[in-house]
């Protein structure tokens, strides 16, 4: 089973740039296009959330529109620039949630693996949550009868990455409880899967191989000093490549680059400017 990580699309309306540099949605565009010529072909492609940049209707509309270029099953899971509303007003088969259910969690039982959505989005802050509620929707699925491997996807990893400016913005409350949780059930999550960093950072996390996925679009500046400013790098855009092995019980994880950046790759801010 191949599994295929999009994540932090960041798409602006109108096609506007990302921080007045980035071309998110050619990014986009290119991504779907390397998923679609891929040889075999993904069965699944998971959206690990910042699907838009600000949550608007409009910029949904757009991302629509490119992935009706993906013809494979694909589903989502919201980041902090999404707003919940739109998004599944959008993509309603990309996330499937229960009737009347407030968050974007879901359960994904049509493959060899177990994929579980987790929605951590705190709207309208950068960091994320996992309150009582979703903890206890979580141990349910884990509890129900179904006992096959899962996977786990959601948008704000619960590590520090070291990253000082994006672990200020990690999954806050409710990190403790989901770390039990996992290491509960350790011997059958394959992985957890993440985004929002933008950069691929590996590591093991309550027993399992915890994974954060590069952006499609533009990349976190790889800065390690505690008081590094927030800073995005035009490195070269990326997704990873999820290989469920069954027969093996083995999960693989590989980077490929969707398109290259002229080097050298200096810090930009924020605001797009170079930073010195
Ligand atoms: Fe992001
Ligand atoms: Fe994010």
């Amino acid at each position: 089973m191949l599994i295929a990580q999009l994540t932090d699309l960041h798409i602006g309306a109108g096609r506007r740039l990302a921080y007045r540099k980035v071309d998110t949605a050619g990014a986009l565009e290119k991504a779907v296009a390397h998923v679609m010529s891929m040889a075999p072909r993904p069965d699944v492609v998971l959206f690990t959330g910042d699907i838009g940049d600000l949550g608007t209707p409009d910029e949904y509309a757009l991302v629509a529109e490119i992935l009706k270029d993906l013809t494979i099953p694909y589903f989502m899971v919201p980041g902090n620039h999404d707003r919940r509303g739109p998004l599944r007003a959008a993509f309603p088969d990309a996330t499937p949630v229960a009737m009347g259910q407030a968050f974007v969690n879901y359960v994904v039982d049509d493959f060899a693996l177990r994929l579980i959505a987790l929605d951590t989005l705190d709207e309208g802050k950068p960091g994320g949550v996992l309150p009582k509620s979703q903890l206890d929707w979580l141990r349910g699925v884990l509890a129900d009868e179904d006992d096959r491997d899962c996977l786990i996807f959601l948008h704000h990893p619960p590590i520090l990455t070291g990253i000082a400016h994006m672990d200020a913005q990690n999954l806050g409350d409710g990190a403790d409880e989901l770390a039990d949780i996992v290491s509960e059930h350790r011997d059958r999550i394959r992985a957890i899967i993440c985004g929002h960093v933008h950069r691929p950072i590996h590591t093991v996390w309550a027993g399992v191989p915890l994974i954060i996925g590069p952006s499609v679009a533009h990349q976190v500046a790889f800065d390690l000093r505690a008081d590094g400013p927030s800073a995005f790098v035009m490195e070269p855009p990326a997704m990873h490549l999820h290989v469920w092995d069954a027969d093996q019980k083995n999960l693989m994880t590989h980077l490929a680059y969707l398109d290259h950046y002229d080097g050298p790759h200096p810090f930009f801010g924020a605001d797009g400017k170079l930073i010195v």
